[in-house]
């Protein structure tokens, strides 16, 4: 399929998301997996920061509050998404968000100094593309980490995959050497495992069961990250 063609499934997709509500369920998801990323990475205060795939820009909030002389954007290809965002964010001054692709970033070359994007990297019909676009955006020594709960080492998503868009089931070594591949530096690899306490019973359709889904929980999500070398 053409990129415009699968661009617009993906946007009517999660403009669907959207609507449902889920942009803000997300945040109570996600955030258990985010806040060990957010304290591995240590912002100073005054970094520029990017979250690709930003949904409704929860984050984006988050990390504001953590670099107070900093600014931090947020895109996503979802234009009803990045319409809640705005109209969530409204006078935080600190804050931007545009609609973009990972593949496709509206900023221009070394606008800042570090990445991050949570749930989202799977789902890019080209995650080389969009690692390369996140390289091209870094400034030197700039970092980029990603993060994802859908990855080949963890067998208890896989059921996922018929339930979601298009996605790519990578492994951890596979991500890695696309960071490689693209030209980041210090690419490393761990899981962060979700702490929350699964519930006695589990009747929703993304596990089978209870034990699935606290087994899932405890291989933990994938974080991957990388560092723009140095000229
Ligand atoms: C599962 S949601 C996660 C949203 C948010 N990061 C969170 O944790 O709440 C995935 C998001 O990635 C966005 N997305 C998917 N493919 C994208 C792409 N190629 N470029 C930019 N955003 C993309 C979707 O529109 C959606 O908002």
């Amino acid at each position: 399929m053409e990129e415009a063609a699968r661009d617009e499934n993906l946007r009517l997709e999660f403009n669907r998301w959207a609507a449902e509500g889920k942009g803000r369920g997300m945040e109570h998801e996600h955030l258990p997996i985010a806040l060990p990323m957010l304290e591995r990475i240590g912002f100073r205060d005054d970094d520029s920061v990017l979250e690709v795939g930003c949904g409704n820009g929860w984050l984006v909030r988050l990390i504001a509050s953590l670099v107070p002389d900093g600014r931090v954007a947020g895109i996503d290809l979802s234009d009803q998404m990045i319409r809640e965002a705005r109209e969530l964010s409204a006078g935080q001054d600190q804050v931007q968000f545009e609609v973009g692709t990972a593949e496709r970033i509206p900023f221009p070359d070394a606008s800042f100094t570090r990445a991050v994007s949570i749930e989202s990297a799977y789902y890019w019909p080209d995650p080389a593309a969009g690692l390369g676009e996140i390289l091209r955006v870094l400034g030197p020594a700039g970092s980029a980490w990603i993060l994802i709960n859908y990855y080949r080492d963890n067998h208890d998503c896989h059921q996922w995959g018929p339930l979601l868009p298009p996605t790519h089931l990578l492994s951890a070594a596979e991500w890695a050497k696309l960071f490689r591949k693209v030209g980041f530096a210090g690419v490393g690899h761990d899981r962060i495992p979700d702490l929350t306490p699964a519930p006695e019973e589990y009747s929703g359709r993304w596990f089978r069961d209870a034990a699935q889904l606290r087994r899932f929980r405890a291989e933990g999500a994938l974080l991957i990250w990388g560092t723009r070398p140095l000229p």
